[in-house]
């Protein structure tokens, strides 16, 4: 049957499926990497790699810099999924397809969901380098990846976002930051949907409005992890000044590069945040 004749949960358990027959019992935690922090799966051992293609009804990420692999790996026997290469909005897939991927851990069973993500920084302490632990996120893409026709055996119709961010997950990762001398600063994320970056006026906006750091992406992936019941931690790297925060122009390049270099900090931030999960 043709992609768009299923509904999302049949196509999820179509993936689900085939990933399961690759990797085995589904582990109990998944990480979604975002731009530049691809190489972040080298810090797991044990791998099995399963290119997007090979997954029914994955679709093909098209920006520079990110790979499109599921990755199966682990931390000293600690399992984890790992997500190289997510689906954005500004792609121009809408936004039932950036969340694909969470729907189809919703459908392994996996229960903890890290989404990474390289963000511009709203407030002006905030320096490229810096790793902030999201609080909450204001979302501002135009829609909600939840609208539409409801599948009660997904979620609930009206899903509360009083926690999106487990506190119970922030506590472990502020923890797990102190051991390895990292300042993980707590933020929230506005998200907008790209993909030029903000004016300074809007910038000057989202200050007001409360936001701490802007990006493109993980507020949809949240919402739907939430819907599906998952525990989350959102942990962002702040790779460049938001426009007007700084006299220097917003660039893709810069906020690859600054993401490939923080890369090994956030990786053994979230090797050991695995091996807490799994209780090792
Ligand atoms: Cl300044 N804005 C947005 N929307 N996304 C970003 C960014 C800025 N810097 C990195 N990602």
């Amino acid at each position: 049957p043709s992609s768009s004749s299923l509904d999302v949960t049949a196509r999820a358990d179509e993936a689900a499926a085939v990933l399961r027959s690759a990797l085995g019992e589904p582990p109990a935690a998944a990480v979604i990497l975002g731009s530049g922090m691809g190489s972040l799966v080298d810090r797991f051992t044990d791998q099995t790699v399963i290119p997007y293609d090979q997954v029914p009804h994955f679709p093909k990420p098209t920006v520079a810099g990110h790979a499109g692999n599921v990755v199966f790996g682990s931390v000293e026997g600690a399992k984890a999924i790992l997500f190289q290469g997510r689906f954005h909005y500004y792609e121009g897939h809408d936004l039932e397809t950036v969340t694909f991927p969470v729907r189809v851990l919703q459908r392994l069973g996996v229960r903890t969901l890290i989404l990474t993500a390289a963000t511009g920084g709203v407030r002006p302490e905030l320096r490229p380098g810096n790793i902030v632990c999201l609080s909450d996120h204001i979302n501002l893409i135009g829609s909600n990846p939840l609208r539409g026709s409801n599948d009660a055996g997904l979620g609930e119709r009206f899903p509360d976002m009083s926690e999106v961010y487990s506190k119970r997950l922030r506590n472990l990762a502020r923890s797990e930051a102190k051991r390895l001398a990292i300042n993980l600063i707590p933020a929230v994320y506005a998200c907008l949907p790209g993909p030029s970056y903000e004016t300074p006026a809007e910038i000057k906006m989202l200050r007001v409005l409360g936001a701490d750091v802007v990006g493109m992406s993980t507020a949809p992936e949240a919402i739907v992890a939430r819907h599906a019941g998952m525990e989350i931690l959102g942990l962002a790297l702040v790779t460049n000044a938001a426009a007007g925060v700084a006299a220097t122009p917003v660039r893709h390049e810069d906020v690859l590069e600054a993401g490939r270099k923080a890369t090994p900090l956030i990786g053994k931030l979230i090797r050991r945040i695995v091996l807490r999960l799994a209780g090792v």
